[in-house]
C-alpha cells in the first residue's frame, strides 16, 4: 500500500505535467470511494461544507461545467457560476479583476476554462486562490485526461502495459496532451494518428508513435480515443472537406466488426456523429463514452478534495 499521507505534490491542478504517478494514482484510489458515494441512494458527504468554489468559464462547456459543480455539491462546497458571456468581461474587465473581484466575496478556489493556453498558470501566478484548470486553449485539460485513464484503468483492471491510440485533431487538442502525459505516467503505450496536418511536429519528442493510417493504429490499438475536428480553431483548411476527412480517418462498424480483436471506444464529447464516429459505433457495447461522462464526477470530487487538503 503506498503512504499516500503528504496528499498531492502540487497545491493547484494546472496540468497533468505537474503531477507524478503517485499523485494520480492518489487521486483514483480517492475517487474509487467517491464513485462508492454516488452510487448510495444518499449521495453526498460533507467533505467540502467550508469551502466555496467558483467555476469561472471563458468558453462554452456541457461535461466539464456540470461534472464540476455537480462534483462540488456532492461534497457540500458552497458553489458560484460565472459565464463570461453574461458577465461585465463584454465591458472591458480584464481576467484579473473578474478573479480577484470573485474572490472579494470569500471564495477559496478556482475553476477555470479559457481559450488562451496558460490562463490558469498565469491566473496562479497573480491571485490569491487554489486554481484548478478545466481547459486551456490547446494546452491541458488535466481532469479530462485523468477521468478517461480512470475508466481505462476501471475497465481493464490496470493502465500499465495497454495501448492507446488518440485519433484526430491533435494540433488543436487539450485533451490529447493532457492524455499522452497522464497515459505515459501510468506506464500505457500511446499513439496519436490522423492526417499529417493535424498532427503536430513536435509530438515525437513526447515519446508517443505516430500513425497516418487509421486501420494500423485501429488493429494495434486496444483502446480507441477519437477527437472531435475543432473546427473553432482552425483558421485555415487542414483538409479537402469533412467528407473526406470521415472517409479516411471516421470510425464505422464496418471497420470495428473487421478488426482481430474487440478494442474500448472512447470519445472526450462533444461527438460529431457521422464525422469522426458514427452512431452504431458511439452507442455500441464496446464504447465506454457514457462511462467517461460519469467518471468525471468521481475523479473532480476527488482532486477537488484533495487540492482543499493542500490548502495553504
Ligand atoms: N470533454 C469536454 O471538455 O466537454 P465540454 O467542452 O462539454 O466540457
Amino acid at each position: 500500500m503506498s503512504d499516500y499521507s503528504k496528499g498531492l505534490s502540487t497545491k493547484h491542478l494546472l496540468g497533468i505535467k505537474d503531477l507524478n504517478e503517485r499523485d494520480i494514482q492518489l487521486i483514483f484510489e480517492t475517487a474509487d470511494t467517491f464513485k462508492d458515494v454516488l452510487n448510495r441512494p444518499i449521495k453526498k458527504v460533507p467533505s467540502l461544507r467550508d469551502v466555496t468554489i467558483a467555476n469561472v468559464f471563458f468558453e462554452n462547456s456541457t461535461r466539464t461545467r456540470l461534472s464540476f459543480e455537480l462534483a462540488q455539491k456532492r461534497l457540500s462546497a458552497d458553489t458560484i457560476n460565472f459565464a463570461a458571456s453574461s458577465s461585465s468581461v463584454s465591458k472591458g474587465e480584464t481576467l484579473i479583476d473578474t478573479v480577484n473581484n470573485i474572490l472579494a466575496m470569500k471564495v477559496d478556489m478556482i475553476v477555470i476554462r479559457h481559450p488562451y493556453p496558460g490562463a490558469g498558470i498565469f491566473l496562479s501566478r497573480k491571485v490569491n486562490a487554489q486554481i484548478v484548470n478545466a481547459g486551456d486553449g490547446a494546452h491541458e485539460h488535466p481532469t479530462q485526461a485523468l477521468l478517461d485513464a480512470f475508466s481505462i484503468r476501471e475497465k481493464y483492471g490496470d493502465v500499465a502495459g495497454k495501448k492507446i491510440a488518440i485519433i484526430g485533431d491533435i494540433l488543436h487538442s487539450r485533451v490529447a496532451l493532457s492524455n499522452i502525459l497522464c497515459l505515459q505516467k501510468l506506464g500505457a503505450e500511446v499513439m496519436v494518428c490522423g492526417p499529417t496536418t493535424l498532427i503536430p511536429k513536435y509530438i515525437g519528442s513526447l515519446g508517443v508513435k505516430v500513425e497516418f493510417d487509421l486501420l494500423k493504429a485501429l488493429n494495434w490499438c486496444d483502446v480507441a480515443n477519437m477527437l472531435r475536428i475543432q473546427l473553432e480553431r482552425q483558421d485555415i483548411k487542414y483538409f479537402p472537406s469533412l467528407r473526406e476527412y470521415t472517409m479516411m480517418y471516421g470510425l464505422n462498424k464496418q471497420i470495428l466488426d473487421s478488426l482481430d480483436k474487440e478494442i474500448l471506444i472512447m470519445h472526450p464529447g462533444p461527438i460529431n456523429r457521422g464525422v469522426e464516429i458514427t452512431s452504431d459505433v458511439a452507442d455500441s457495447k464496446q464504447s465506454i463514452i457514457l462511462d467517461q461522462v460519469e467518471n468525471g464526477v468521481a475523479i473532480r470530487m476527488a482532486v477537488l478534495y484533495l487540492l482543499a487538503g493542500q490548502k495553504p
